[in-house]
């Protein structure tokens, strides 16, 4: 299978540039700048991209290239920081005239060439540079410019090496996929083979040699990443798999039938429920502060699981097959975040209601070199209900940190009820795309006066937190619709009882954080 390698030279833009490839269905992997000709020549790659960085190659120190790597024949595109690499290595040159440029620029082609060829003569281009190409190195086509850039991309179709002064894998770049799209398919001449279907193909086969006979566990959360991880081991392996889901009782309405129900139906797997609603509730009984609720729901979480994981365990030695491994849902980010080659280093924030880190098998991580939406696809390609595979970010703790205050079980049930209301009506109103999550929060310490029909009434107010997103480090809250908002007020005022008063979030993060605890 072809594959890109994206050369990181330190800003955040590798990622998007390796998401972009594969959407140009090329599969693509990102490896540090440090990276030597040889290792290069060893993972074969079809093409390189150099990305962007926020350096200046005048900076002492300032990251390098290999610049043997320019003379192995691989097609190369170098796009901001790799532009300016290629055209000092090569020969060209680069010069801090102090004309910045940032955000939105008109770029004019002069030639096209292989790489803007087909796309209009002006279009916009999302740059962000203060150093210049002034010159090109010798035998390369200079193919567009701006007011302050003479040379904003060239290319020499002989060598196979092109440039970009701008970012063509941000989306306010008009053309910045076309470009892409040109470099891979034409400059490179990679057909573009990758999709869910071989990556679905590929990953059970690895699966079954990296297995074998033996037994495997994992832990459903109801959330996307473990969903798929598991089917996709599930798959491979069949019912040599069990499949472990802890009902803590903080779960959303309908969420275990999802599980036990949905999610069983589609994949076959075989489950098992852990029901520790009574054991999780006591433990949290009298607890208000959320970090003593988050350690408690982690700590019991773990207990639970391993109790499940011991049974097992006796299970599968009486009849002579041990379980060896167990499944986890890393993600590529969380492998380049954490420096590659490693298991990812999840934070400890999002870690809780996670499972234990010492417990005693071999990791089986079929989703270490996918992103996120490309778990999604996959999810959808293996048949799996859509609530679970379109589902939003939950917190592992799960409701126990939307009750400001104790939680108790009735108070549960009123959120529950309230949290089904709004996700029911936020779907019908077409926002579940717009929106990154919107947790529904009760503030169960708090109470206010209220009028419903004949009576004054003493409840208690329920907090809506709708927020778009990109990764949930930064976020803003959603604009929602007047008429929707209304529509859930009244919905969640009439039916839930022991509510009186909705009220919405308009904070962003920062200062505020998605979550109240
Ligand atoms: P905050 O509230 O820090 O949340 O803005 C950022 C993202 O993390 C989720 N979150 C958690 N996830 N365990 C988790 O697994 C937790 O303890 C936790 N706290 C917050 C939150 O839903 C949001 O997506």
């Amino acid at each position: 299978m072809s594959n890109v390698l994206v050369v990181d030279f330190g800003a955040q833009y590798a990622q998007l540039i390796a998401r972009r490839v594969r959407e140009a269905n090329i599969f693509s992997e990102i490896v540090h700048h440090n990276i030597s000709a040889s290792e290069v020549q060893k993972k074969n790659p079809a093409a390189i991209i150099l990305s962007g960085g926020p350096s200046s190659v005048y900076e002492a120190g300032s990251p390098q290239l290999d610049p043997a790597i320019l003379e192995l024949g691989i097609p190369v595109l170098g796009i901001c920081y790799g532009f300016q690499v290629l055209a000092q290595t090569l020969g060209g040159k680069v010069d801090q005239t102090g004309k910045r440029e940032y955000g939105a620029t008109e770029l004019k082609l002069t030639d096209g060439g292989v790489l803007l060829g087909n796309q209009p003569q002006l279009q916009i281009c999302w740059m962000s540079h203060g150093d210049q190409v002034v010159q090109a190195p010798s035998g390369f086509t200079v193919l567009a410019s701006t007011e302050t850039t003479p040379v904003a991309a060239f290319e020499n179709l002989e060598k196979r090496i092109f440039g970009v002064q701008w970012h063509p894998e941000v989306k306010h770049s008009e053309q910045g996929q076309q470009v892409l799209r040109n470099f891979l398919y034409k400059g490179a001449g990679i057909e573009p083979t990758w999709n869910s279907g071989n990556v679905i193909a590929e990953q059970v086969e690895k699966i079954r040699q990296q297995v074998g006979d033996a037994r495997v566990i994992c832990g459903l959360s109801g959330g996307v990443d473990s969903a798929v991880a598991a089917a996709l081991v599930h798959r491979a392996v069949g019912d040599q798999l069990t499949a472990v889901f802890v009902d803590h009782g903080l779960l959303r309405k309908f969420e275990r039938e999802q599980v036990e129900r949905d999610y069983v139906a589609a994949t076959g797997i075989r489950l098992v429920t852990v029901d520790a609603q009574e054991k999780f509730l006591s433990a949290l009984s009298g607890v208000s502060d959320p970090e003593t609720k988050r350690k408690i729901i982690g700590r019991e979480f773990i207990r639970t699981f391993e109790e499940a994981e011991r049974k097992l365990v006796a299970e599968a030695k009486a009849d002579n097959r041990p379980i060896k491994f167990l499944v986890q849902g890393t993600l590529y980010p969380d492998v380049v975040e954490s420096g590659g080659g490693v298991t990812a280093g999840i934070k400890s924030h999002h870690n809780v209601g996670g499972l234990p880190d010492d417990l005693d098998f071999e990791l089986v991580e079929p989703l270490r070199t996918l992103f996120k939406d490309e778990v999604r696809a996959i999810g959808k390609e293996l048949g799996l209900p859509a609530e679970i595979v379109q589902r939003q970010p939950f917190p592992g703790p799960g409701l126990g940190i939307r009750i400001v205050g104790e939680v108790t079980k009735e108070r549960l049930d009123l959120l529950r009820d309230a949290d089904a209301i709004v996700r029911e009506e936020l779907t019908k109103a077409g926002q579940d795309s717009q929106i990154w999550q919107c947790p529904v929060v009760l503030l169960a310490d708090v109470r206010s006066v209220g009028v419903q029909g004949d009576g004054r009434t003493y409840g208690h107010p329920i907090v809506l937190r709708p927020v778009s997103s990109e990764d949930a480090m930064t976020a803003d809250w959603s604009r929602l619709p007047y008429e929707l908002l209304a529509k859930i007020s009244n919905r969640i005022t009439n039916e839930v009882a022991g509510v009186n008063r909705v009220v919405l979030d308009i904070t962003s993060k920062p200062p505020g954080t998605i979550e109240w605890e």
